[in-house]
């Protein structure tokens, strides 16, 4: 009984769980359709006419984006567009601070090296990867046909670089669909709310509910006349897009259905048990603890002084994301059970394997190379969590790349203070020392470790002498030969030397191997798996390429006695607001609006409550990458911007749990809000399609 109980909660395919491939969504058409969704599959997703799809870009590479205007506005987060926003800041224009509005298309900012993609189309072309492969015994052969295959499909359908292709690997190389993009590189800012609205609650509330966040910029895309793709211009038009998401402004009800569409970056479903080991007794205990080292350091010292912590705000937002995402992770992982529940499963999956000469021996082979790859993993996380958070590290290795021209080394040191750096290298590299397996660790740094008596000792040393400590006394080395050749020769240097070059040599090669024998092995486990439970609907891991997830508006209770309520108000943010906390001290104008209830059209009634919506909870499989994705009605109408998960479902990149698991969206009429009264850019608006 308790077995079975183990058995479906893993491997059923449950409410709202799911991030399905939108040209083939009309297989969940209808029990997207018994759920509340009023178009079809064609509207989602078609070849033929305008589709939803043709309003999605991934922005960059890892947040999306939605075109909301017929010429080419498009939105996503502000958490996403941070970087653009920060480059054109300056002290005479702080953009971050006080946050951009473009009053007229002149006025709006190109951003080089930002990209954004339209999928024009998506095709399975499994048949055409398999291509001369079959009776290929050789794994090495093997994938080097799959990749010839892999180059010639992807050069094809680039059209002579007209589009960018890639053909990606779904269930573990089981199926192989083929991406299509149109690339625009002429996008510019057009408005970004001040952080205080952008970001509101910072890193107190990140990953947290209630949220009340106003996590959204605005952008524009720029094409050339004939509407196609071109580097910036001034002569450059606005995009005119097959299609644009219609805002609903009627808001968002309980248990309401909504989907969210856009482009999920990474999660691991199907891995066995061996994998949800490693991350919760290995990798996240041991990387939570040397970033809250970190964290400790620096805060500390942000809160002895104002400027550190303008320096040290985006490196320790950066940091604290994904440290509190798994300690969210681990809490998540004990409470459902993840572990245990995969372990039985696959004694379940193994009794049926029994008679199958196919899968006999995948887990026990399985589970031995995840032995072999432990250790390899572990030094491969200590190598990016503790010698990569040596911050001295980054114009260490501009400099190696024979990299002298000034420009990254200024961006580096601009926001660097050397006393946080010794400090945390003292608590990294004793932690590294202290955890690393002797084979992993350079014999470099064991005999300065030694000579200079402690990892402490040593690190005083390296920054007593080191000249990349300092702008003052690395930046005149770059033009001078004569002490760039003596500069070879620094004790950063020389560390930096050491530790890569047994990375590189020992532990990469091995962990990509291993890595590389896992996935193919998996390749058979997945299809396993299938067969295994031939009534499951699987849906493929995430890896950045575009899927729908759908679900509903709702609320749920994420631990005993803890009721979130699905939506929160303009009135929680006066609650929160607090001059005196940095991630609390909201803008005076928005203290006034909200004196003098001076709402507009956004304002709403909710009871006896006069309002603006700030954000809502849904139910929609989401990771990484969704941020900025459209939050939609049952028409496809523009609710919110998708922008983060609460706490508790932070696990859902290794297990779904549809009574705790919510994505947290910002409501489009505070967006709207925001750009009309904060911004008084009404144009914007008044481009959009408001239903
Ligand atoms: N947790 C969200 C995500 O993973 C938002 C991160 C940005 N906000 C922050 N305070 N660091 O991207
Ligand atoms: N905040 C994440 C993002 O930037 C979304 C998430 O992990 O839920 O994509």
């Amino acid at each position: 009984m308790l077995v079975l109980a183990g058995l479906f909660s893993v491997a059923m395919c449950r409410a709202d769980e799911g991030m399905w491939l939108p040209s083939l969504i009309g297989k969940q058409i209808k029990d997207m359709r018994s759920k509340g969704f009023r178009l079809t599959a064609e509207d989602i997703y078609s070849i033929n006419k305008a589709s939803l799809k043709d309003a999605i870009v991934l922005f960059g590479r890892g947040c999306t984006g939605e075109v909301v205007s017929p010429e080419g506005l498009l939105l996503t987060n502000h958490h996403c567009g941070y970087g653009q926003i920060q480059q054109h800041s300056s002290l005479e224009h702080d953009y971050l601070t006080d946050g951009f509005w473009a009053m007229s298309r002149e006025e709006e900012l190109p951003n080089p090296g930002l990209t954004v993609s339209f999928l024009v189309r998506m095709e399975d072309v499994t048949d055409r990867m398999a291509a001369g492969t079959t009776g290929v015994a050789e794994e090495t052969e093997r994938r080097a046909i799959l990749e010839a295959n892999r180059k010639s499909i992807e050069k094809e359908a680039s059209d002579e670089g007209r589009y960018s292709a890639s053909v990606e690997s779904l269930y573990y190389g089981n199926q192989y669909f083929l991406f299509v993009y149109e690339v625009f590189s002429d996008v510019r800012l057009v408005a970004a709310p001040p952080s205080s609205i952008g970001k509101f609650g910072g890193d107190t509330d990140n990953w947290m509910w209630p949220r009340h966040t106003g996590d959204f910029s605005v952008f524009r895309i720029y094409a050339d006349k004939n509407n196609r793709p071109a580097a910036y211009s001034p002569d450059n038009v606005p995009y005119r897009p097959k299609k644009h998401f219609a805002i609903s402004t009627k808001g968002v009800q309980e248990n309401d259905f909504t989907f969210v569409y856009g482009f999920p970056g990474t999660t691991r479903e199907y891995v066995t048990s061996d994998f949800v080991d490693y991350t919760l007794n290995w990798a996240n205990p041991h990387k939570i603890r040397l970033r809250t080292m970190r964290l400790d350091i620096i805060k500390a010292a942000q809160e002895q002084d104002a400027a550190t912590r303008i320096m040290y705000a985006s490196k320790c937002a950066s940091i604290a994301n994904a440290w509190k995402k798994w300690q969210g992770e681990t809490l998540g992982l004990i409470r459902l059970g993840t572990l245990e529940k995969k372990r039985s499963y696959e004694s379940q999956f193994q009794q049926w394997a029994a008679g199958r000469p196919e899968y006999a021996d995948i887990l026990p082979r399985l589970h031995g190379a995840y032995a072999e790859w432990l250790p390899y993993a572990f030094a491969r996380d200590y190598y990016n969590e503790a010698f990569g958070g040596v911050e001295l590290m980054k114009p260490v290795a501009l400099f190696v790349k024979n990299d002298f021209s000034p420009v990254g080394y200024e961006t580096f040191y601009k926001d660097y203070a050397p006393g946080i750096d010794r400090a945390i290298a003292k608590k990294l590299m004793a932690e590294f020392w202290a955890h690393v397996d002797p084979k992993f660790v350079p014999g470099d740094f064991v005999a300065e470790v030694e000579r200079a008596g402690s990892t402490d000792a040593f690190v005083d040393d390296l920054f007593d002498r080191s000249i990349f400590v300092s702008a003052e006394s690395c930046l005149p080395m770059l033009s001078d030969s004569t002490a760039r050749t003596t500069a070879a020769d620094d004790p950063a240097v020389r560390m930096y030397d050491a530790f890569m070059k047994l990375y590189r040599s020992v532990i990469l090669p091995e962990y990509k191997r291993l890595d590389e024998m896992i996935a193919g092995l998996y390749h058979i486990y997945m299809r396993g798996q299938m067969e295994f439970e031939p009534g499951k609907a699987f849906y493929p891991d995430a890896n950045l390429t575009l899927r729908v997830a759908y679900g509903k508006v709702e609320g749920c209770v994420p631990a005993d006695g803890v009721y979130h309520r699905h939506y929160t108000t303009l009135d929680g943010i006066i609650e929160k607001d607090n001059p005196e906390i940095y991630d609390y001290d909201i803008p005076q104008q928005l203290r006034d609006l909200y004196a003098t209830k001076d709402y507009g059209r956004w304002g709403v009634w909710i009871g006896s409550l006069y309002t603006v919506p700030v954000a809502f909870l849904a139910s929609n499989h989401t990771t990484g990458g969704n941020s900025g994705s459209p939050v939609l009605n049952s028409k496809g109408e523009l609710l919110g911007l998708n922008f983060d998960r609460t706490w508790q479902s932070t696990m859902s990149d290794l297990e779904f749990d549809p009574t705790i698991c919510r994505n947290i969206a910002v409501d489009i009429r505070y967006v709207l809000f925001v750009i009309d009264k904060l911004g008084g850019a009404r144009y914007l608006i008044d481009e959009m399609t408001l239903k």
